[in-house]
């Protein structure tokens, strides 16, 4: 099962602190460390200077990049993460580039790295050329209200735990994102999604993708 699989991923973390199952530097640096919370900060750099070097040319230094398709990490909360990319390497989410990256990761990878995107702070959408219309805003809010979008990802949209942060996110990405599930294409760590959309009418989706992607919070 997916899901005992990932779970027993996610119990583990918890017990991360002792650097036990990191990259060999960081773990001998560990060993010579005094506390359990010096050695989780000294993955966390490690980490840090990973995703610097491998993801950020697609993500962004700060969790937010202009490259087409590529979704937002800023923000973005662990415990999501970890199941993303853990979906991701099982080829349970198809696209060609991430499901590579995700291949050559270790259960220690799918910790740090999600560890670490977890530090990221929100980083704002730059302000569009024009004001997002308002008449289609005030659609994809009742639209939001009316499927219970903010009853898991919260009034501000920003998720919290499992559930991913979505206001602001790309709207390209979100309306891939959205028609996915409901095709089945990506079929999530949990039916939660595809639960949710089934009583939404595929036309809806683009207006959910516009509202949501300019939200801009309370
Ligand atoms: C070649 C560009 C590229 C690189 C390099 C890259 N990513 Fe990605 N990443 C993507 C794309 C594109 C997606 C969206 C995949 C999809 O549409 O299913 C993605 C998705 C993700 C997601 C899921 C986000 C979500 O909101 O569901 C995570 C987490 C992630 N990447 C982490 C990483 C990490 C960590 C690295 C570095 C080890 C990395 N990525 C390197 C392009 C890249
Ligand atoms: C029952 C709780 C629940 C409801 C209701 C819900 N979501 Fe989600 N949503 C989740 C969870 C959990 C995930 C992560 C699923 C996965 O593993 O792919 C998610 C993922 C997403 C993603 C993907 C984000 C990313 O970074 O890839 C988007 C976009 C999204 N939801 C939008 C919506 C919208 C729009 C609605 C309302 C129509 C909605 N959600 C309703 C729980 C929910």
């Amino acid at each position: 099962m997916v899901a005992a699989v990932g779970m027993t991923l996610l119990a583990s973390s918890a017990a991360l602190p002792t650097g036990a199952q990191t990259t060999k530097d960081t773990a001998a640096s560990a060993a010579v460390v005094a506390s359990p919370a010096d050695a989780a900060a000294l993955v966390n750099e490690a980490y840090a200077e990973r995703f610097s070097n491998v993801c950020a040319a697609c993500h962004g230094a700060n969790g937010r990049s202009d490259m087409a398709g590529t979704p937002v990490l800023a923000g973005q909360h662990s415990l999501y993460a970890i199941t993303q990319l853990f979906l991701l390497r099982e080829g349970r989410r198809n696209n060609a580039a991430m499901v590579a990256i995700a291949k050559s990761m270790t259960d220690a990878d799918l910790r740090g790295y999600s560890g670490f995107i977890g530090t990221l702070p929100p980083v704002p959408a730059p302000a569009p050329p024009v004001a997002p219309e308002e008449a289609r805003m005030k659609t994809g809010q009742a639209l939001a209200q009316q499927h219970k979008c903010v009853f898991c990802h919260g009034s501000a949209l920003d998720g919290g735990q499992g559930v991913p942060r979505i206001g602001g996110q790309k709207e390209d990405y979100v309306r891939a994102a959205l028609h996915g599930y409901k095709t089945g294409d990506r079929p999530g760590y949990t039916r939660a999604m595809s639960e949710a959309l089934s009583q939404v009418p595929v036309g809806d989706l683009d207006t959910l993708a516009y509202y949501v992607a300019n939200f801009i919070g309370k």
